[in-house]
């Protein structure tokens, strides 16, 4: 059975959380430690939030999220905060995530299992060049510099907060790691032997298109977590349960 969109699932679950929380509070006794009715309301709506997300094997972050919600929307209605307060709280998320509105690729970071599973494809002894396209804080090249000092490194981010984060990091470590603040659209990806993609899956039929159109013969298109359906990849890694956690490789 084909599953609901994520968006879709978190607001059927916030609902069904308030619903069932609102009648749970009922029940409560009145002598009940968390005096406020509306505390009350928001807590438990968060934990049942929370386990109807894991109980539908939302990605890991979303359950967290769930318990959140209504306590920091209440939270945040009582407390008077100052109004530059959530300006400069919207400014430092327009720096992280700059264009996700337009590319639909939210900042989320890979971790060492798939650089690992990634490097395995890699040459270990001739030199390549390789690219990550929306390379966050860098992690996948300074991890992957390291095991192939004889590799070329260059990464590309739209959002300046993790493009300037890389930036010192790779200053911090001494790295070669060239990173560019650059729509990857911009770009040639025929200046690489490996291209390296974690994005979403919105972005995918336009990269793979630009891959297709721009690669060399030979090269390797490698995508962390999301597919293409106009050809089965050479190669598929399970890295953990689940398909979202799934390394795909193509050779062109
Ligand atoms: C899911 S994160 C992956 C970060 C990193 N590659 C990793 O594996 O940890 C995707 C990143 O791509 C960036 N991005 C999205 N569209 C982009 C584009 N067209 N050009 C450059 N970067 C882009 C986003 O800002 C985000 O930081």
């Amino acid at each position: 059975m084909k599953r609901l969109p994520v968006g879709l699932q978190s607001l059927i679950i916030q609902c069904t959380a308030l619903l069932l929380a609102g009648l749970a509070v009922r029940l409560l006794p009145p002598d009940f430690p968390i005096a406020s009715p509306l505390w009350q309301l928001a807590l438990a709506q968060g934990a049942l939030a929370c386990v109807l997300s894991l109980s539908w094997r939302q990605p890991a972050w979303w359950p967290p999220l769930h318990a959140a919600f209504l306590p920091s929307v209440l939270f945040t209605l009582q407390w008077n905060a100052p109004a530059w307060l959530y300006l400069a709280a919207f400014l430092l998320l327009l720096l992280f995530f700059w264009s996700t509105a337009r590319t639909r690729v939210p900042l989320y970071l890979s971790d060492r299992k798939a650089w690992h599973a990634v490097a395995a494809w890699l040459p270990e002894q001739q030199g390549f060049s390789f690219i990550d396209l929306g390379s966050g804080l860098g992690g996948v090249l300074f991890d992957l510099e390291k095991r192939f000092p004889q590799g070329r490194f260059v990464g590309t981010e739209l959002a300046p907060a993790p493009w300037l984060i890389s930036r010192v990091r790779a200053w911090l470590q001494g790295s070669r790691v060239r990173l560019m603040r650059r729509d990857y659209a911009a770009l040639n990806l025929a200046d690489f032997d490996v291209v390296f993609a974690f994005l979403s899956p919105a972005a995918m039929p336009a990269l793979w298109q630009q891959a297709q159109a721009q690669m060399r013969k030979g090269g390797l298109f490698i995508s962390l977590s999301f597919s293409v359906e106009e050809r089965e990849p050479d190669h598929v890694v399970p890295l953990a349960e689940g398909e979202r956690h799934t390394l795909y490789a193509w050779r062109m």
